[in-house]
């Protein structure tokens, strides 16, 4: 992987040469036409002279001009369309800019936007990476921070709600029907944390008083049609405060903490200093409009997002090649989060099929990249899940490999020394490894390394000596866009059990490597062996518990030891994992043509015993009856051929389904002690088993869609109503398009349950999935301006519905195709991410592989080409 000629180095980093210690901001709002008025208190760095000052600054009308007080010769300013150099400045002065921006006309979303209408909407910024340059000229970079006061004025009726980060800092008239309200953030922080908010906004809220005795106001925000769905949101924010009190000893730091909710935003949600702002889709919850995953996935981004006060905001990062030092610490944290307040298992299992899902591929393919990339052309594109989730798996193998003590004292230190610093991941590591006495070195090559390393275990029982040895190897292979990688530090978590099922003594002699009181091996070089003494018969060996490490395990189990894994581990996901282990190799073997019936009874009985255990977690019982998807069962084979993934997968399931028949029935017709409108995790764990279980039944025989139907009619959630269309519409039901037509009358004002009802039509894997799809586009409610309904209809066809993305005739790839045009003229970001959907086209069978590259090419060559949709196709074909 070379660097194109323009991309951005991180070997080229130089600190910045000017600093801006204090920023003045005052805006004039107005949906139109915008003012800004910019006062900059700014430093050249002792030791460097002469350096002219270079303000980023883009899609900016210059109004004024000032240097401490007075206009600046036209001979020492020069402007373009990307920036603002001022030549020969004292060494501190004071910069002074006005500028008109036009928010509604500002459809990419980053800078000052209008969420809505320009009637009713209300006005936001998107900074996150590089946009507050849109707002300003400032060196936009995350290693300037400055202290910021900031004034918002505004017409009173269309604006009454004006917020900035910090603290409330006075507001009153304006005159002339306008009104003004000042902010001080008194933590320095860099240009991608600002925020504003201004417009009709209703609020709910409520105090918190934290472990240091500050009292802090706690407020959702939102339009009046959304403010009844925020609580669970108000509930999930103080349920995060008082854990990072008590897991991370980190406190919040303002008067207060404001979130604010809009339907027009291209992630999921924005850490910006004490503003946060969130995608509608992660801050609305309530049980008519949300399903039990939605209210799980609120409770993780806002976590997330208020996690970052400390890891991203006080701590911040120096450039951003160190994305992951915020992202992928930020990610650990919300997982731990949900770990302790929800459910520990299901939560791992779903990061893991994420991973899986998501990151392998993209690790395998040509827009592979470092957790710390080295070069880039558009940073937006690197907000992956490389750097998001395998980002968090290297943390979490820190953290099991320093002890739960020893990687919070890590922390601890991590922050003392890094307060108000914007910092690197090499400062990451050394703080905890400072803290530990431990040489983390060799830990940066998982930021460095590209690739999924493979983990080879192999066992040898001595009876004799009643001995065994286990040796566990590492290799990362080379791939066409990279060599081999060198030896990574693994922790590899480990239990042994008996034929009876129960655990042995991990006992390794003096002459093995170390082996922690908890069972973790760390593997630190390319092979080591264990020798374990006391075990008097060939055990069953449980590898990676918890998937302590994010590899592809390659190990020899019989069946029968991964059915008695599956009874007996106690360790959640490894009891799931030896299931899923089971039934991939039964799809393995359909897909050859090699399936024998006998191999099936071992997967389903073992399924069947646990469901038969009134002590499992019925969220686990439910992620058993839950087969990997396509995208991850294609995942690692090479050629891919869609349609066929797609038919031995629905054998497979339809099998389960047939052979578990009696169980599945008993399981639905066990009385059930839960409200079916409480959101507590047992109630949505049952939930989530019923609904797996009536959704397999469908499969299994027709005769089971009156189940389904009197679910349909009797729903009093979200989540069961959309089951049961899901499966009329997955069974082709004939009253599935009249229940998809009620569906849409019910909740026609509803926007977020209405991308429901789009992605459930984008996902069904029907012949003429690319013609509803392309037909869904003009529907009333469709927009293409908004990103949450782009993604709902395109990202989850081409995502999550492989046959008909990856239909023979193309149609699936012209319409994504021409999506992505029509995107990338109004939001580039969302085109960008649209076209990821092509990055695994070397893996299909040549007649698909060509085409979608031909749709590369064809993009490539359309004039107007946007600089985020250039970077992933040169990429992709490179
Ligand atoms: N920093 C945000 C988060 O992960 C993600 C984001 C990136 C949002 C860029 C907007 C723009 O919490
Ligand atoms: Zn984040």
């Amino acid at each position: 992987m070379s660097a194109p000629a323009l991309a951005v180095r991180l070997a080229d980093y130089q600190a910045p040469a000017w600093r801006v210690t204090d920023v003045e901001l005052v805006f004039d709002l107005d949906p139109e036409a915008t003012v800004v008025e910019a006062c900059l208190r700014v430093e050249r760095d002792a030791g460097t002279d002469a350096v002219p000052l270079r303000l980023d600054g883009e899609s900016l009308e210059l109004l004024a001009l000032e240097v401490d007080g007075g206009p600046l010769p036209a001979e020492r300013w020069r402007l373009d369309e990307r920036s603002l150099t001022l030549l020969d400045l004292p060494a501190t002065a004071t910069v002074r800019t006005r500028a008109r921006i036009r928010p509604a006309a500002n459809t990419a979303l980053q800078g000052l936007y209008l969420s809505g209408s320009a009637a009713a909407g209300f006005l936001l910024t998107q900074c996150e990476a590089e946009g507050f340059r849109r707002i300003t000229w400032f060196p936009d970079r995350p290693d300037v921070l400055a202290r910021y006061t900031v004034t918002l004025r505004a017409d009173r009726a269309r604006f009454p709600v004006l917020l900035a980060n910090g603290n409330a800092a006075g507001a009153g008239d304006a005159g002339g029907g306008r009104h003004w309200a000042r902010f001080v953030d008194p933590h320095p922080k860099p240009s991608y944390l600002f925020a504003l908010v201004a417009g009709r906004l209703e609020r709910i809220e409520d105090t918190f008083v934290t472990a240091e005795g500050r009292r802090v106001g706690v407020v959702v925000h939102a339009e009046a049609d959304a403010i009844a769905q925020c609580g669970w949101a108000l509930d999930c924010i103080k349920q995060a405060m008082r854990w990072d009190e008590a897991r991370f000893g980190r406190c919040y730091d303002l008067d207060a903490f404001h979130v604010v909710a809009t339907h027009d935003f291209t992630m999921g949600a924005m850490e910006n200093k004490g503003l946060n702002i969130f995608n509608s889709k992660y801050l609305l919850a309530d049980i008519e409009q949300a399903t039990d995953d939605d209210f799980r996935h609120v409770l993780a981004v806002v976590g997330h997002e208020y996690f970052h006060n400390w890891t991203g905001n006080r701590v911040t990062c120096r450039d951003w090649f160190q994305l992951s030092l915020k992202e992928g610490l930020t990610v650990y944290r919300e997982q731990e989060f949900e770990s302790d307040v929800a459910s520990r298992t299901l939560r791992r299992i779903e990061d893991v099929r994420t991973l899986w899902r998501a990151q392998f591929p993209e690790d395998a393919g040509p827009l592979a990249h470092p957790v710390r990339p080295l070069h880039y052309s558009a940073i937006d594109n690197f907000y992956t899940a490389t750097v998001y989730e395998k980002g968090a798996e290297i943390v979490r193998m820190l953290a099991t490999a320093l002890g739960r003590e020893g990687f919070r004292r890590g922390l601890d230190l991590y922050f003392s020394r890094h307060d108000g610093r914007a910092v690197t991941i090499e400062d990451f590591l050394a703080a905890l490894g400072a803290a530990t006495g431990r040489d983390l070195a060799p830990w940066l090559a998982w930021y460095a390394q590209p690739g999924t390393p493979e983990l080879v275990a192999s066992g040898r029982h001595d009876a004799q000596a009643q001995r065994y040895a286990l040796t566990l190897r590492q290799r990362t292979p080379a791939t066409a866009n990279r060599p081999e990688g060198q030896a990574l530090p693994l922790p590899v978590a480990t239990a042994l059990f008996g034929r009876d099922g129960r655990r042995l003594p991990l006992r390794a002699d003096a002459a093995s490597p170390p082996v922690s009181d908890d069972g973790v091996l760390l593997l630190d070089g390319a092979e080591a062996t264990w020798q374990f003494e006391g075990v008097a018969e060939p055990p069953v060996v449980s590898l990676l518990r918890g998937y302590s490490a994010p590899v592809r395990l390659h190990q020899d189990v019989a069946a029968a030891d991964l059915a008695l894994l599956a009874r007996h581990e106690d360790d959640g996901f490894n009891r799931w994992l030896a299931v899923d282990t089971l039934g991939r190799r039964l799809f393995a073997d359909i897909l050859a043509g090699t399936a024998s019936p006998a191999a099936l009874p071992l997967w389903t009985d073992a399924i069947a015993a646990v469901l038969g255990d009134d002590g499992i977690d019925p969220a686990l019982a439910a992620e058993l009856l839950t087969l990997p998807d396509e995208a991850t069962l294609s995942e690692g084979r090479v050629p891919v051929d869609p349609e066929a993934v797609h038919v031995a997968r629905a054998r497979l399931e339809t099998a389960l389904a047939t052979a578990l028949e009696p169980d599945l029935l008993r399981c639905l017709d066990r009385p059930v002690a839960v409200a079916s409108q409480a959101i507590d995790a047992p109630a949505q764990a049952r939930r989530r088993l019923r609904n797996r279980c009536m959704a397999l039944l469908a499969r299994a025989a027709p005769t089971h869609l009156e189940r389904v139907r009197l679910q349909w009619r009797e729903a009093v959630n979200l989540t069961d109503r959309l089951a049961a269309l899901a499966c009329l519409l997955q069974a082709e039901a004939p009253d599935a398009p009249a229940a998809l037509d009620d569906f849409a009358t019910r909740h026609a004002s509803q926007p977020l349950v209405l991308d429901k009802w789009f992605s459930l039509q984008a996902t069904a894997a029907r012949d003429d999935a690319a013609e509803r799809v392309a037909a869904l586009t003009t529907h009333p409610a469709f927009r293409w301006e908004n990103p949450n309904k782009v993604y709902a209809l395109l990202l989850a066809f081409a995502l999550r519905n492989p046959r008909g993305f990856h239909r023979a005739d193309g149609a699936g790839y012209r319409l994504i195709a021409e999506s992505i045009t029509r995107v990338d003229a109004l939001t580039p970001q969302v085109a960008a991410r649209l076209a990821t959907s092509f990055g695994g086209w070397r893996r299909y069978e040549p007649v698909r592989r060509a085409q979608m590259r031909h749709e590369i090419e064809r993009l490539r060559a359309r004039p107007h080409v946007s600089t985020d949709l250039a970077d992933i196709l040169d990429r992709s074909l490179a």
